[in-house]
């Protein structure tokens, strides 16, 4: 037997993100709440999403503040982890974002 420490492996993967959210970084566009077509211009990466997420289901908070919600990739990650944990609410704030303030405004 090795004296080796066992390789520690982050038990989740790309496929555990929403597949709108994994779509939305490949086609890098979204969809406002009117249905109209965005460039997704403003976003964590997939690997950010997945440390976000893998934050979520380990820590299990029951709550959480987003500050700087753009176009909700990140949000997306978020509120995964917090469906998968089975409990928790998300709250988000973005009074700046063109997009997600002219769509909240309608
Ligand atoms: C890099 S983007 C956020 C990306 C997002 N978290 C994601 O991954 O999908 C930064 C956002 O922060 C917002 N922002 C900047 N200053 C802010 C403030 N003081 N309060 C709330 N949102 C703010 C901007 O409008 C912008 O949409």
């Amino acid at each position: 037997m090795s004296d080796e420490p066992a390789v520690k492996r982050d038990p989740f993967r790309p496929d555990d993100l929403p597949e709108l959210l994994r779509e939305a970084l490949v086609r890098k566009q979204v969809f406002d709440p009117a249905d109209a077509p965005h460039p997704l211009d403003s976003n964590v990466s997939e690997s950010e999403a997945l440390e976000l997420y893998s934050a979520i289901r380990q820590n299990r908070p029951e709550r959480s503040l987003e500050v700087g919600l753009a176009h909700g990739i990140s949000a997306l990650a978020i509120i995964a982890g917090l469906a998968a944990n089975g409990s928790g609410h998300h709250f988000v704030i973005d009074p700046f974002h063109p997009t997600m303030a002219a769509a909240a405004k309608r």
